[in-house]
């Protein structure tokens, strides 16, 4: 009888501060995880920048380790998942292979300009329609005319089809297939602001608006297929099939499993983004929310409801870089908990502008409510607390916009595990979180999706017993007082837009 090799999903997580490669097991654990840093570029105040070549040696050296410490050959991966930073922007050369410029990372403001002129020439409502993207200079679009704008001999180069754009995703696929495979997912694609959500092509008006050639685009796939194989070269001697790729904020969204519609899950990282599936059907916001490509698995997409909080972590990573005033997440935890006041400090981390439901490039942080006895405890819970009300406000939208009843949030990320932010989370949105008990869940969505397409695994309705319940948190604040706070929280953003602007 032959004895079968054993078989692994590697899931790659290549995020904003660094990537993470992680081993699966058919039980969906983990057999290894290993990460490898990445070093931000800061040109400017509010720009945010990465070497792609860093990019990509840091997926190498991840996958390297994870392979060594988990004493895994490449041809013992039976797939391998992409999940990314989304919206980051990279620009190269089809022949060389080298990248124009820098990746022009999500948060960056540096394209507001371009943003700003086309809503002066009044493109933002033909942009939502098309793309189901507010006009900022969160997505790709603007950072590509950015691109083309700043670099000598680009838009040249671009016409005359010699240039090659790409999110992340598109980005490693192509090195790890040693320039074979120009490809995105429909998820990734739906944050261009160069993607119709509708038709599910590229959109050629939008394409002449920002003057992008098509040539430069990728081809566009679904979540969940095989859209090439490894060149052996460029891992570790396997030819292995790339057979998931998404974006990161939706790939956990993926990994807890809020596959049917009306479910709702958050990702607390550095910035907190909460989306809410709608199913086969696009939900248009009229209140400034983001309608998006969640996954498609086979022939038709899940749509998605998002409103993206640009500071959750961040604002922590503040209180620690900047302030020193704490040290680990316990400590923030602690602090919150032994904190006395009535909660009437309100910390607006606006530090890039607002995003959803605001989408306010030039508003700036702010700390109001301090009197003669606020102290550190009291600031740093009030930090913790800035990280629910955001998400809250973004709540209460999608509550009125979704035909159905909203029960619970599935909460995830690193920054979930800090149980008073949980707690507070469910006293200011009035439901129960429910928190995943491994808090990762991007590089296990990815996971699934690239298991599923190679039938690693059966099917997507088939995985609920692979994963962990978790820890619930229940609404115990009076309504009165949950009013009280939130009313004090929309008058501390008020101010800081105007102060801002
Ligand atoms: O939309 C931005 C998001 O995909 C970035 O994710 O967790 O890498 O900061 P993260």
């Amino acid at each position: 009888m032959a004895i079968k090799k054993p078989e692994y999903i590697l899931a790659i997580d290549q995020g904003t501060t660094g990537t993470r490669a992680v081993v699966f097991n058919h039980n969906a654990r983990r057999v290894t995880t290993q990460t490898a840093p990445l070093t931000p570029i800061i040109p400017q105040t509010g720009w945010l920048e990465q070497r792609p070549l860093d990019i990509w040696r840091s997926v190498q050296t991840a996958i390297a380790d994870a392979l060594i410490q988990a004493g895994v050959r490449s041809d013992e991966i039976k797939a391998i998942g992409i999940a990314n930073q989304r919206e980051t922007t990279i620009i190269w050369n089809k022949k060389t292979g080298r990248p124009i410029y820098n990746a022009i990372v999500w948060s960056s403001i540096q394209s507001q300009d371009i943003a700003e002129e086309l809503a002066k020439q009044e493109y933002s409502e033909l942009i939502r329609e098309k793309t189901g993207l507010p006009l900022s200079t969160y997505f790709s679009a603007t950072k590509i005319r950015w691109i083309l704008d700043h670099v000598e001999g680009a838009q040249e180069l671009a016409d005359a089809g010699e240039l090659l754009f790409g999110t992340v995703d598109t980005w490693l696929i192509w090195n790890l297939t040693d320039g074979e495979v120009h490809a995105t997912d429909v998820s990734n694609a739906s944050r261009t602001m160069l993607f119709n959500i509708h038709s599910l092509e590229w959109d050629d008006e939008l394409l002449t608006i920002f003057n992008i050639p098509k040539s430069m685009l990728p081809a566009v796939k679904s979540s969940g297929q095989i859209i090439g194989n490894t060149n052996p070269m460029r891992f570790f001697g396997g030819s292995v099939p790339i057979a998931g790729v998404i974006g990161d904020q939706n790939a956990s969204l993926v990994g807890q499993l809020a596959i049917k519609s009306g479910m709702i899950k958050n990702t607390y990282g550095a910035g907190a983004f909460m989306m809410l599936n709608t199913g086969h059907h696009p939900v248009k916001s009229e209140q400034n929310l983001v309608t998006t490509i969640a996954y498609q698995i086979g022939d038709q997409p899940v749509y998605a409801l998002e409103g993206s909080v640009f500071a959750a972590g961040t604002a922590l990573q503040w209180l620690h870089d900047e302030l020193d005033i704490v040290d680990t997440q316990l400590d923030a935890w602690e602090a919150a908990e032994a904190s006395k006041n009535d909660d009437e400090v309100y910390v607006v981390p606006a530090f890039n502008g607002l995003g959803a439901p605001y989408w306010d490039p030039n508003a700036r942080g702010a700390v109001f409510g301090m009197t003669r006895g606020t102290n550190r405890n009291d600031f740093i819970k009030a930090t913790l607390q800035s990280v629910a009300y955001q998400t809250a406000d973004i709540l209460t939208i999608m509550a009125d916009e979704y035909d159905g009843n909203i029960h619970t949030i599935m909460a995830d990320g690193s920054v979930s595990r800090n149980p008073y932010l949980m707690q507070f989370q469910a006293d200011v949105t009035g439901v129960t979180i429910k928190r995943a008990t491994d808090e990762d869940t991007t590089p296990l969505g990815v996971a699934f999706l690239a298991g599923l397409a190679v039938g690693y695994w059966a099917s997507l309705d088939n995985l609920q017993h692979l994963i962990d319940d978790g820890r619930k948190f229940y609404p115990a604040m009076p309504i009165q007082h949950r009013d009280v706070l939130v009313q004090g929280w929309q008058r501390a953003i008020s101010a800081t837009r105007y102060f801002g602007n």
